[in-house]
């Protein structure tokens, strides 16, 4: 290729730029972190190609963004806002109608928008290891800049279902397989577009309009995808807007970008986005606390006291994200068993493609080390104690940790509900101990509570933050109280459904009600899989303090009392056997009982009800912690639930919920549930607050 005389780089706005290589003029894209498609870059590129396709001396255009990644998406920021031109479709339109052909570089995480960008342009190459999708169905939304048109055109209507109703991207080399693109490269993203224009100027790549493309008609695959949603996702609205977009692509093109647009604005319009949004964003925001400027310590070993559920759990996690890890237990037989776990973890990361069977021998023989003593400690830059939950056994080993870790060395307690500062006080470090709650199973769950303590110190909660970025979990901050942020709501709204289960619910209503409303799991299902014997040494524990106003349901107690855990035992509030799982006969029996013995005439529940009453308690608790200052923002709460507790993601989590209910009629229910028992439901003065005040939560995240 002939270099031409035209050369110098043109800034077009902040964002986008054109650099003259003769023929070849480069676009360039700056819009860090992730080259959203901003106003200021849709606007930028629409007048980029518009100058340059008058330009006789220009022959091609060649896209490329600076930075970790291309386009990665429209910015998520300015949805909601009024719409400002050009839009992406009609960007995408642009480029695809330019007269110039344009040839365009997809490398990061070329997703959503980005691709869609892409997919209008007239060649496609991407940089090996490229991750491209159309993730919009995550946020809610459907791909809504041509996505749903032009893929089909290219990979066909299958694989053009599949990418778009999952969400999840695929590697270029498999987009490559699809033909969704048409060339993989090595290199810089600037060097690869220069080497692309200058391959398409000497016909070795082609230009092609999508749009003029055949779609191939695969009835099949709707007709399957449609049945398939209809049973996994029944509960959600955009996965199956997104087939009806994509059977659009059989008509031409302008009819089908208007359907897809049809489409796009209902499900802009739905709670759901909403929720889907919050959701995203939450999984960001809960990073920024206030010790978030302080250095995390350096950790590469870590040690694991108990080889337990968590304990095992635990070691997995980090074995999985590389650090050495040294497990402790009382005895060989004990270690024996937490090794064995550890093993069946591993195989099941591999089974699932997530661990070669090489790492996974390597992990065992030389990144796995075991002991009965904690002195082997003595070298970890991180502990975390994962031994029965109690008081007196945690005490006793903070004190021997005290004696044998490194000095610097951060000293963490899974608990699930104690006093973090009382385990602190065991040692003469204060400042090291912090609260890591991981949830079970801890290998797979992404939520981690960073409990701090009055003195743990600012770099200990960062560590703590940063371990839970190389395991790949989201952490988030929680002060001191009996059960953390999580527990605590839960251990209350529990409670509300132990109330509608003594007044004539049954655990399956309640449990088929709320997973309903898209909770993963029931409470009874929860309690069962837990295990009932986890919440009965609590409730013992905290028989003690009860306040003798608090109406107290002993049916999970009584079932315990037979030897019933749950899950583990074959039995609980539900059989597990051979033939599936069913409501437990005897459980109900226990429960006709205690109604008998406490006279009460058991009443029907309408599954909206029970919804009521359940996530009302949910949100009355939480806005405690909030008052109390135990979780930071309402956004910490709904994280916690989104990402520990399996609470609807479209649904935002119950922070979201709440300012979709609207603080006033939250009042108005429990001021009316109160009438039957006004110890158990009282207004916090924060809700009653925002619903004289007409406030939302949403604000109280923004401060
Ligand atoms: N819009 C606005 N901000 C975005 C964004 C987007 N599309 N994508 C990421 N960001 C922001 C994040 O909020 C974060 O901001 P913060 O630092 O202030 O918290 C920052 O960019 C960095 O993001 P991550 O921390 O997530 O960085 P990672 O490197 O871990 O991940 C990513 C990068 C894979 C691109 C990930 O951010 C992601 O999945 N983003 C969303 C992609 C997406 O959904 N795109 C589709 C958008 S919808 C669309 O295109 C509609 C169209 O069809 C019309
Ligand atoms: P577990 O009973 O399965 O395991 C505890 C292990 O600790 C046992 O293997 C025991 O032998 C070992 N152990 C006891 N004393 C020890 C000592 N001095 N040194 C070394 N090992 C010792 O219990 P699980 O479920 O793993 O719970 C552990 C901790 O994690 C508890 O504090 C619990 O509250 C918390 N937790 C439990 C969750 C769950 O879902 N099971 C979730 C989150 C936290």
């Amino acid at each position: 290729m002939q270099a031409g005389s035209q050369t110098g780089i043109t800034g077009i706005n902040d964002v986008v730029s054109i650099e003259r290589q003769g023929p070849i003029a480069l676009v360039g894209l700056n819009n860090p972190p992730v080259n959203a498609a901003s106003h200021a870059v849709r606007s930028g590129i629409w007048k980029a190609i518009e100058t340059l396709q008058d330009d006789p001396d220009v022959k091609v255009i060649a896209l490329y963004g600076e930075g970790r990644t291309f386009i990665a998406g429209a910015d998520i920021r300015e949805f909601g806002k009024p719409p400002k031109d050009p839009w992406l479709p009609d960007l995408c339109n642009f480029i695809e109608d330019s007269k110039t052909p344009v040839v365009c570089v997809l490398h990061g995480t070329t997703l959503g928008g980005g691709l869609e960008v892409a997919l209008a342009s007239h060649v496609r190459v991407a940089l090996s290891g490229t991750r491209v999708g159309l993730p919009e169905v995550t946020l809610g939304i459907l791909p809504g800049a041509g996505g749903t048109q032009r893929a089909p055109r290219l990979a066909g209507i299958r694989a053009s279902l599949d990418l778009i109703t999952s969400g999840k991207p695929i590697l270029a080399e498999t987009a490559l397989e699809h033909g969704l693109v048409d060339r993989i490269d090595a290199g810089d993203p600037r060097d690869v577009a220069i080497a692309a224009a200058g391959d398409f100027l000497e016909g070795k790549l082609v230009a092609r309009r999508t749009c003029d493309l055949p779609v191939e008609d695969d009835a099949n695959a709707i007709s399957s995808m449609r049945a398939k949603l209809a049973k996994t996702q029944p509960l959600l609205f955009s996965p199956h807007k997104c087939v009806d977009a994509v059977e659009a692509s059989r008509l031409p093109r302008d009819e089908g970008l208007k359907e897809e647009r049809r489409l796009f604005n209902e499900c802009m319009d739905s709670p759901q986005r909403a929720g889907l949004i919050h959701a995203f964003f939450a999984e960001r925001a809960v990073a920024k606390v206030p010790e978030a400027t302080a250095t995390p310590r350096d950790v590469r070993k870590i040690g694991v006291i108990g080889g337990g559920t968590m304990g095992s759990g635990i070691a997995t996690a980090a074995l999985l994200a590389d650090f050495d890890v040294t497990m402790t237990e009382r005895d060989q037989a004990g270690l024996d068993r937490g090794k064995a776990t550890i093993t069946s973890n591993l195989d099941g990361a591999v089974k699932r493609g997530k661990l070669t069977g090489e790492a996974r021998e390597t992990i065992l023989s030389q990144k796995l080390s075991t002991a009965t003593e904690l002195d082997a400690l003595g070298d970890a830059d991180l502990i975390i104690e994962a031994v029965f939950e109690d008081m007196g056994v945690k005490r006793e080993i903070f004190e021997t940790l005290d004696k044998v870790a490194k000095p610097g060395a951060v000293l963490a307690s899974n608990t699930s509900y104690l006093d973090v500062n009382e385990i602190a006080a065991a040692t003469s470090r204060p400042h090291d101990v912090v609260g890591l709650h991981f949830f079970s199973p801890a290998h797979i769950m992404r939520l981690m509570e960073v409990v701090v303590a009055d003195k743990t110190g600012a770099d200990a909660v960062a560590t703590g933050f940063a371990l839970a970025k190389k395991l790949k979990k989201i952490a988030v901050r929680s002060g001191v109280c009996d059960g953390f942020i999580g527990n605590r709501i839960m251990t209350f709204y529990k409670k509300a459904a132990d109330y509608m289960m003594m007044d004539g619910a049954s655990p399956e209503e309640i449990d088929k009600a709320v997973t309903g409303f898209g909770f993963a799991m029931g409470p009874y299902q929860v309690a069962d899989l837990a295990g009932l014997d986890i919440s009965w040494a609590a409730n013992k524990r905290r028989a003690a303090t009860r306040p003798a106003e608090e109406r107290y349901i002993p049916i999970a107690d009584e079932i315990c009392e037979k030897g019933w855990f749950g899950r583990k035992t074959g039995q609980g509030f539900y059989i597990y056997d051979a033939d599936g799982t069913r409501a437990n006969p005897e459980a109900l029996a226990i429960i006709d009982a205690e109604r008998t013995k406490a006279g009460v005439t058991p009443r029907a529940f309408s599954e909206d009800e029970i919804v009521s009453r359940f996530v009302t308690a949910m949100i009355l608790e939480a806005t405690r912690v909030l008052e109390e200052g135990i979780a930071l923002r309402p956004v910490d709460i709904d994280a916690v639930f989104l990402f520990g507790y399996g609470f609807p993601r479209f649904r935002g989590g119950p922070m979201h919920t709440a300012d979709q209910i609207g603080a006033a009629e939250l009042v108005r229910r429990i001021e009316t549930y109160a009438q039957e028992d006004s110890f158990y439901w009282q207004v916090p003065v924060l809700l009653r607050k925002l619903a004289e005040g007409g406030g939302t939560f949403a604000a109280m995240n923004e401060r």
